[in-house]
């Protein structure tokens, strides 16, 4: 099969093709607001285990349930506390994962045998579309991974997922396509088991909008002395992860013939392979991984990055940066 055979045009009959697919337990890549998920049937252990076999991503390594909206919640997670509730009401649909003490509907195989569940309503037409579908057809959520090979660069485009992983998929799973998604960083996720909520991986929804949110101070990945030692089964959280293949370094000075990514407002020297220019922060995480990609497809063996500065979703900018340095 060639690779274009796997992506679909997102029209009404191709997502009640795909949302039957899921139910039958196949795959199906989708676009999300942050990145591309590789999604299947939340409930369906044989179709989860398929997830794993294209990431190649250790089982224990729990996965996000998508959802339709915050009413389904209560299907997968028990004793939610008020300060969720308050997220979810507040950041849904939207880049925010919310880490909950699971329901019996949320199995070992989807949670890595922990005690919690991660669950998140996209905010992206297609997703919600197709999860909708997925609900007329009696699915409950479904579980989606950034559609890559494990510890490499999350998908932000059809092709790119199609670059990742059509090797790996079977002939009756599919990639819908729903053009670049916009945030480009994968979502907040926060830890709601505690009496305050706690930052597990930064994203687009920032320590600041919680707590404005939920009246409540947060926990962030650098107050807890490094979220990625402590619990190492958070894979987005691995010292070594979002790597491409050339080596990531930062905040140095560019040599001939080595990529470069910062902010427009610096200048390229000679020689330099210049990959992205972006005007604002927003724009540079909408960038980032395609342009690492890029780098890839190029094959320049280093590509030095000039990390943003500011706060709110720089702060998950740098976060992805400094693992992707730490290589693969
Ligand atoms: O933006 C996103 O979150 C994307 C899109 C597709 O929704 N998904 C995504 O999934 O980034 P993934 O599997 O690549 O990263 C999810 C992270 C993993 O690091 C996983 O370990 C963590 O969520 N996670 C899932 N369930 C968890 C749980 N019960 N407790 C702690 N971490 C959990
Ligand atoms: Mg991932």
């Amino acid at each position: 099969m060639s690779q274009s055979q796997f992506v679909s045009k997102c029209t009404v009959d191709a997502l009640a093709v795909a949302a039957q697919s899921l139910i039958s337990g196949h795959l199906v890549a989708f676009p999300t607001e942050t990145v591309y998920g590789l999604g299947a049937n939340a409930t369906d252990r044989g179709a989860v285990a398929k997830i794993y076999a294209a990431k190649a991503r250790p089982t224990d390594h729990p996965l996000i349930v998508h959802i339709l909206s915050m009413q389904a919640m209560g299907d997968w997670a028990e004793d939610i506390p008020a300060y969720a509730i308050a997220l979810a009401r507040d950041f849904w649909p939207g880049p925010m994962t919310l880490v909950l003490k699971r329901s019996p509907l949320a199995q070992d195989f989807i949670t890595g045998g922990q005690d919690s569940v991660a669950v998140r309503v996209p905010d992206h037409v297609v997703a919600l579309a197709l999860l909708e579908a997925f609900s007329a057809v009696g699915g409950k959520g479904v579980v989606a991974p950034s559609a890559n090979r494990f510890g490499h660069v999350s998908p932000t485009t059809a092709q790119a997922v199609c670059d990742e992983l059509s090797s790996y998929l079977s002939v009756d799973d599919q990639i819908l396509d729903g053009g670049p998604c916009a945030v480009g960083v994968e979502s907040t996720i926060i830890d709601c088991t505690g009496s305050s909520p706690k930052i597990l991986r930064p994203g687009a929804i920032t320590a600041q909008m919680i707590t404005e949110s939920t009246g409540l101070d947060v926990v962030t990945p650098s107050d807890s002395n490094d979220a990625g030692k402590e619990n190492i089964r958070v894979s987005g959280s691995l010292e070594a992860h979002y790597a491409p293949a050339a080596k990531v370094v930062l905040d140095q000075a560019p040599q001939v013939g080595q990529g470069f990514i910062a902010m427009a407002t610096t200048t390229t020297p000679d020689g330099v392979i210049r990959l992205a220019s972006p005007n604002k922060d927003v724009e540079f995480a909408q960038t980032l991984y395609a342009s690492l990609r890029k780098a890839d497809e190029l094959g320049l063996s280093h590509v030095v990055i000039e990390q943003p500065t500011g706060s709110g979703i720089a702060v998950a900018i740098r976060d992805r940066l400094m693992r992707a340095a730490n290589g693969r």
